[in-house]
């Protein structure tokens, strides 16, 4: 719907903004507008490529929907063309209302099934199932879609977040740091009360599971290894992100270093 209202936007721009703003400003309104266009295109073709059975099931589901329009749509014009009478235009209406609301809404399962999710998380496979399922009340599923910022530099840290599928970025200042499936991120501002290191942005759709911070503490209380192998990642990430910044540091002339 979002991509025929911005191709809708195009025409607008051409045709009625031109005339009342001229050339200067509707040439900036097209580069926003096609920016946007750019933007939803990746955006759909993203979805499509990772759901493809419910984007299929989706357009045929908009394509019925359509027809429906239309077909209500010629009842109206013939109804106020006076060919039809009253009673009949409204016999068809609810019947093609009628067709419209016995068409089942497809189900969309992006598959946020905690139990489930928590199988992708290689860390935790040490444990039982009755483990298991008692981290599982802990956890929240979260999707994200691409390009969405999870984790904003600076904030104050409220939970960590596991990848159960998918692939995000942490925005260093000196480089950016891909995790995928099975990895973890946030977990810093947990262990050491300072605000977020970096921005933490998705790069495609992703399945994440949330610890918020007061289920935390329990979880490694409950899950000692895999708070401890929480805590190595931590310190491994800690030492690289030091060693980039004495780097860069050292890098820098003498006159903008700090005292
Ligand atoms: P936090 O500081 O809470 O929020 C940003 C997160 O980015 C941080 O926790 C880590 O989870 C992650 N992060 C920071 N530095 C690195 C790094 N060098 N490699 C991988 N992830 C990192």
């Amino acid at each position: 719907m979002t991509r025929l209202l911005v191709d809708r936007l195009v025409d607008f721009n051409n045709e009625r903004l031109r005339l009342i703003f001229g050339e200067r400003v509707t040439e900036l309104t097209r580069e926003i507008i096609e920016r946007r266009r750019g933007d939803l295109g990746s955006a759909l073709d993203a979805l499509q490529r990772q759901y493809p059975d419910d984007v299929a099931a989706l357009e045929v589901r908009f394509l019925r929907q359509s027809a429906v329009r239309q077909e209500t749509g010629r009842y109206q014009a013939l109804f106020e063309e006076g060919l039809i009478p009253q009673e009949l235009f409204e016999d068809l209406k609810r019947g093609v209302t009628a067709a419209r609301a016995a068409e089942p809404r497809p189900r969309f399962d992006i598959g946020l099934d905690t139990r489930r999710l928590i199988e992708q998380l290689d860390f935790l496979s040490a444990l039982s199932n009755a483990q298991l399922d008692r981290v599982a009340r802990l956890l929240r599923p979260r999707f994200t879609v691409p390009n969405e910022r999870i984790v904003r530099a600076g904030d104050r840290g409220d939970a960590v977040f596991f990848v159960a599928s998918g692939a995000v970025e942490v925005r260093l200042p000196v480089r950016n740091v891909r995790l995928g499936t099975g990895e973890f991120f946030g977990e810093m501002a947990l262990l050491t009360g300072r605000p977020r290191q970096a921005d933490v942005v998705a790069l495609s759709y992703c399945r994440l599971l949330v610890l918020r911070k007061a289920d935390f503490d329990r979880f490694v209380t409950a899950n000692p290894d895999a708070g401890a192998a929480i805590n190595r990642v931590a310190q491994t990430r800690l030492a690289m992100n030091r060693d980039d910044h004495d780097r860069a540091a050292r890098r820098r002339p003498d006159s903008t270093r700090s005292p």
